[in-house]
């Protein structure tokens, strides 16, 4: 069978070293956080890799996450913390999944599933600290554990932990982190004083932990730092973990004056050679960086030009003729000198958090569990 046009290389030994890294760096225990395909990394080969790393939690965002890190057979505890009030709860019980609860409605729900399961739920309170996301706000907070205390005497909940998430941690020394530490603190306290004493307290991610501006509470929730991304910006311990690479599908020389793409945004100033590749914005190519952005092309940093279409991009290979086939890096962890995914989100005005998510079904995954991250650029297996 012929090679995938297109692939997404995805580095074990980086997420290792990153695991490694938080495991030895941390005051506290990991949690390590696979939502959303452990952010386009593949969640069950980056649960695995955590854990054996020394992280002693996963974290998801829905159940049916959290339940496809049991169906692959892994047993470490696991919180979920994002659900509707439909959401199966029963499931996620059956299963052992922990849930974070941010309103009383939804720990009845919650409650009742578990009434129905025969077996205690294990929460976490969820608290917002101050960015009306999905916590639960500060004046319902007491309320909350008073029900949760109610239904923990019940048997129907067991309040295994109290989180909050911090809305400024990515900016160093912002004020706010240290109102958000002592919103916590103080909910922590109001939660002991209605009788719940939850073993887990967290509230720190990737920023706050490299930081250390989130320590002190026992567990971290690392997301982005696991794949090689620093929110604060200050950490140069940590790799990326992805190369996206792809081969020309066809190549031409055009004349000066000659318009590429829609709307010939580009128009070439010079003779030169033009090269296309079969990825476009479909594939997760974020269209706002036409016009700005670059590719590795035979050892090379050459731009791409034109608007970025659904399924395809021009490279401009200049005065050289590029083959048909030849490989091409679109980004790496930039050892070789292709491009990273942090300038990419530069160029599209953007973080990379976005662009490691959203790169399309089309593209083969391709799990390289030994070649040191940087060495396999240009490459598809
Ligand atoms: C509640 C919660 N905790 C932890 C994380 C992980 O954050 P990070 O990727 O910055 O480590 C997220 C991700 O956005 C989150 O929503």
């Amino acid at each position: 069978m012929a090679p995938p046009a297109s692939a997404l290389l995805v580095h074990h030994d980086a997420i290792r070293a990153n695991a490694a890294h938080f495991a030895a760096s941390t005051e506290g225990r990991l949690m390590a956080v696979i939502k959303a395909d452990a952010f386009g990394h593949g969640h069950t080969e980056v649960a695995r890799i955590a854990l054996e790393e020394g992280a002693a939690w996963l974290g998801a965002a829905s159940i049916d996450e959290a339940l496809a890190l049991r169906t692959a057979g892994l047993r470490a505890p696991i919180l979920s913390w994002l659900n509707p009030l439909d959401a199966d709860f029963e499931a996620a019980v059956t299963a052992d999944v922990d849930l974070a609860v941010a309103s009383p409605t939804l720990l009845g729900a919650v409650s009742r599933a578990a009434a129905r399961r025969g077996r205690p739920a294990r929460v976490h309170l969820h608290l917002d600290l101050g960015m009306a996301r999905e916590g639960c706000p500060r004046e319902g907070w007491s309320a909350l554990c008073e029900l949760a205390h109610e239904l923990q005497r019940q048997g129907a909940v067991q309040v295994v932990g109290l989180m909050g998430h911090l809305s400024c941690a990515d900016a160093v020394g912002h004020p706010q982190t240290r109102v958000e530490r002592q919103r916590f603190v103080n909910a922590v306290l109001a939660a002991r004083r209605r009788g719940l004493r939850p073993g887990v307290l967290h509230l720190a991610a990737t920023a706050a932990t490299v930081t250390g501006e989130g320590n002190g509470f026992g567990l971290h929730r690392i997301g982005a730092g696991l794949y090689g991304i620093d929110p604060s910006g200050t950490s140069s311990a940590l790799r990326p973990a992805l190369t996206l690479t792809t081969h020309v599908v066809a190549s031409r020389e055009v004349a000066a004056g000659t318009g590429v793409g829609y709307g010939l945004d580009h128009v070439a100033e010079a003779r030169t050679n033009l090269a296309l590749l079969p990825l476009g914005y479909a594939d997760g190519l974020p269209r706002a960086a036409s016009g700005r952005a670059e590719v590795l092309v035979r050892g090379r940093r050459r731009p791409l030009v034109g608007r970025f279409s659904m399924d395809m991009v021009v490279v401009d290979t200049g005065g050289e003729r590029i083959r048909p086939g030849e490989p091409v890096t679109v980004f790496g962890p930039g050892d070789a000198g292709e491009p990273t995914v942090a300038e990419w989100a530069g160029w599209a005005g953007t973080i990379e958090h976005e662009l490691v998510t959203r790169v399309g079904a089309r593209v083969a995954r391709v799990h390289r569990v030994d070649a040191p991250a940087g060495r396999s650029l240009g490459r598809t297996a």
